[in-house]
């Protein structure tokens, strides 16, 4: 965890919200021994990665709860990915914009 300040609330929600999903997922499906998450903020984006050790084969057209991770945080201008073959388990991937002002798009990210 590389993260010394306080994010934007938008950007700490949204990251928060895909971490408690993406843990949720990987309770209910993954069979994992091992769930390891990371954050880092750096150069004005904050990462977030999941991975898990389970059995791998996530697929976001099976649920609701990928596809709405992806549109919020899109949303927020950022990226989301998913990379779980099946039998080598699952690594998520969102990458957050941090901007000044609040993370509203419009503010000046000199402020
Ligand atoms: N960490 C994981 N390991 C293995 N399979 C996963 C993992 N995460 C998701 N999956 C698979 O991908 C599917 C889609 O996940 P998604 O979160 O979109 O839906 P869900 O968890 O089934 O339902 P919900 O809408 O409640 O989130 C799941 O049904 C599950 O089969
Ligand atoms: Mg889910």
């Amino acid at each position: 965890m590389r993260v010394h300040n306080r994010l934007p609330e938008s950007v700490e929600a949204g990251a928060y919200c895909a971490v408690s999903e993406i843990l949720a997922n990987a309770a209910k499906h993954a069979r994992a021994s091992v769930v390891e998450v990371d954050a880092e903020a750096l150069g004005g984006t904050l990462r977030v990665r999941v991975r898990d050790d389970g059995i791998g084969g996530a697929d976001p057209v099976r649920g609701a709860g990928l596809v709405g991770l992806r549109d919020r945080i899109e949303a927020l201008g950022g990226t989301f990915s998913v990379h779980s073959p099946v039998g080598c388990g699952t690594t998520v991937s969102c990458e957050l914009p941090v901007m000044a002002g609040g993370g509203y798009p419009d503010a000046d990210p000199a402020e």
